[in-house]
């Protein structure tokens, strides 16, 4: 199969998967559990997407079945412009997986297992070493190295989890909580970590607990709600669809304030900050009008923000429980 240069490196559609059934007793009868219940994704090459979702939503369940390894029950899926179905073994061929629970074998040193995969991926004993031994010195894990794995902290193992990734040089790769547990400055070693791939053209599919970290890093966001997306787009796509933004007027002259309170509508007033929120979508226009408001009833506000919703917003907005379905498409 010959894949366009511009061809998806991931896409799914009308994917379904259920959990159980088939093996009647396991489920105590009840029959099988939806879990991806028709879902559509698409992701271009060299960028970063991002799968947000409650705790159960599905998002192992979907990097699991793009990386091969549990099946789909319905769905046209491509990775890499193969066929999912049809050619399994390409798909693997391009693609590394860092899963939700580690891949690390405690038993023996982070420097073996580098070698192991090395093994894994059929590399010549000399590139297997000189390999490992980068992506050792790349996550600063060259200290470590001969030490059992069961020894690393709770960080170190993930770098090394996502070191033994690399191994094969994959073009497309999953990350399932790659920073979960990880402390601030880990984590952000681990976004430069995860940029630098990208800007060397590596796709990855990412799913995170943190919203700040799709935020930061993603370029499409996909949340995933009850089997279905719920919302997709940029960050700043996702932030416009729930309400909250506002612009807030503060002033120091309780006359001024007064007056713009009985100037502007629709406001929210705080007397004992003397502050005014209005409801705002923070865009040039609106901006304009409420500086036009102020004009007119010659009123000058001593600070003017503009406050936008944040992911945080968004995904309580749309994993409430609701039946809130939107796509900025
Ligand atoms: N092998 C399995 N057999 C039966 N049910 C499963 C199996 N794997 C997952 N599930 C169920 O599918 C649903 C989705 O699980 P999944 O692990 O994909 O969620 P998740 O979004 O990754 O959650 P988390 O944020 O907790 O990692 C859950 O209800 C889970 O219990
Ligand atoms: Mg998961």
């Amino acid at each position: 199969m010959t894949t366009t240069p511009d061809a998806p490196a991931i896409a799914a559609r009308g994917l379904h998967k259920s959990y159980g059934g088939k093996h009647s007793g396991k489920d105590g009868g009840k029959g099988p559990k939806k879990v991806l219940d028709g879902i559509d994704l698409a992701v271009p090459r060299g960028t970063i997407f991002s799968l947000l979702g409650p705790n159960g939503a599905g998002k192992t369940t979907v990097v699991k079945i793009l990386s091969t390894l549990v099946t789909a029950d319905a769905g046209d899926l491509r990775v890499g412009g193969h066929d999912l179905a049809a050619d399994p073994q390409a798909v693997r061929a391009m693609i590394g997986v860092t899963g939700q629970f580690s891949a690390v074998d405690g038993l023996i040193t982070g420097e073996e297992n580098m070698l192991l995969m090395a093994d894994l991926h059929h590399l010549p004993r000399r590139e297997g070493r000189r390999t490992a031994a980068e992506l050792l010195e790349r996550f600063d894990l060259v200290e470590a190295a001969k030490k059992p794995a069961s020894t690393y902290s709770g960080g170190m193992r993930r770098r090394l989890d996502i070191a033994m990734t690399l191994v094969g040089a994959p073009r497309i790769i999953f990350l399932d909580e790659p920073t979960t547990g990880l402390d601030p400055r880990s984590r952000h070693s681990m976004w430069g970590i995860i940029r630098e791939l990208v800007s060397g053209g590596v796709t990855v599919f990412l799913t995170t607990q943190y919203l700040e970290e799709a935020d930061e890093l993603a370029d499409r966001i996909a949340v995933l709600n009850d089997g279905r997306i719920a919302a997709e787009g940029s960050a700043d796509e996702l932030k416009r669809l729930v309400p909250g933004g506002h612009v807030r007027l503060r002033f120091t002259d309780p006359a001024a304030y007064r007056s713009a309170a009985v100037a502007l509508r629709e406001v929210t007033r705080d007397d004992e900050a003397l502050s005014l929120q209005i409801p705002s979508d923070g865009s040039q226009r609106e901006l304009r009008s409420i500086l036009d408001w102020l004009d007119s009833a010659g009123v000058e506000a001593d600070e003017l923000t503009v406050h936008t919703p944040d992911l945080d917003d968004v995904f309580f907005a749309l994993t409430g429980g609701t039946d809130q379905r939107e796509d900025v498409r």
